[in-house]
């Protein structure tokens, strides 16, 4: 593998900001792009149940509507690319059942030989469901996909904007998500900063890393 070094993450994550203003002229190339979308499949997620679908929305007139239902934020009509997380609603049996046949085909072992993940994915899930914590989690791993594009967006130079600042029910009607099992759960633009967005030259507000990061 070939690694990074401690200054370009480091500048990349100093670099990065959440974008307000894209240049609506810049795309991000394809090949790049593809990297992005890489970065949304590997994404872990607990049990490797990636219970999620990325919706890559490219229709302007859409993002128009998306855009209205971000409280009017500019970022899904002005960015280059524009993904809308959403997480599985209701996760059942035929989730794991999928999961389990995906292991199976890819690392070549005979399906009877997961029965005992599969147990205990049912176990898990099924609590989680009579604590009515299910779509909880399953909206939390989408977090963690958001947070690899990001970070993957950032060494690659490109903009990004994580947007919670969403109306869910209003983008799942938007984009016809609840027929599929899905619903919103946050997006992200993507693309390139406009050279007035002055959110670009604001300082960095961190606590202090002493102050966030305890030692045990
Ligand atoms: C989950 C999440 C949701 C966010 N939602 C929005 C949003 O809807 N609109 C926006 O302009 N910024 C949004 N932000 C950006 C944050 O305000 C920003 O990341 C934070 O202030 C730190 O600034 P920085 O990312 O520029 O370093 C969101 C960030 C995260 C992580």
């Amino acid at each position: 593998m070939t690694t990074t070094s401690t200054q370009a993450i480091s500048e990349a994550l100093h670099w990065r900001y959440a974008t307000k203003r894209f240049d609506r002229t810049r795309k991000i190339p394809a090949a790049t792009w593809a990297c992005l979308e890489e970065a949304l499949v590997l994404a872990p997620s607990s049990f490797g149940m990636q219970p999620w679908r990325f919706v890559v929305v490219t229709d302007p007139a859409m993002r128009e509507r998306l855009s209205a239902a971000a409280n009017g934020q500019t970022q899904p009509v002005e960015c280059s690319h524009f993904v809308v997380f959403a997480a599985r609603k209701g996760l059942d049996g035929a989730d794991i059942e999928r999961h389990l046949a995906r292991i199976a085909e890819v690392r070549a072992v005979p399906a009877a030989s997961l029965k005992g993940f599969g147990d205990v994915l049912s176990g898990f899930t099924e609590h989680a469901r009579r604590q009515g914590t299910l779509d909880g989690w399953c909206a939390r791993q989408a977090y963690i996909a958001l947070g690899q594009f990001m970070a993957a967006a950032a060494l690659l130079g490109v903009d990004a904007c994580p947007m919670e600042g969403i109306d869910p029910a209003k983008f799942d009607e938007i984009l016809g998500l609840p027929a599929k099992g899905y619903g919103a759960v946050c997006a992200c633009a993507a693309g390139y900063r406009a050279t007035d967005d002055k959110y670009a030259q604001l300082p960095k507000v961190r606590f202090r890393a002493q102050d966030v990061i305890l030692r045990a």
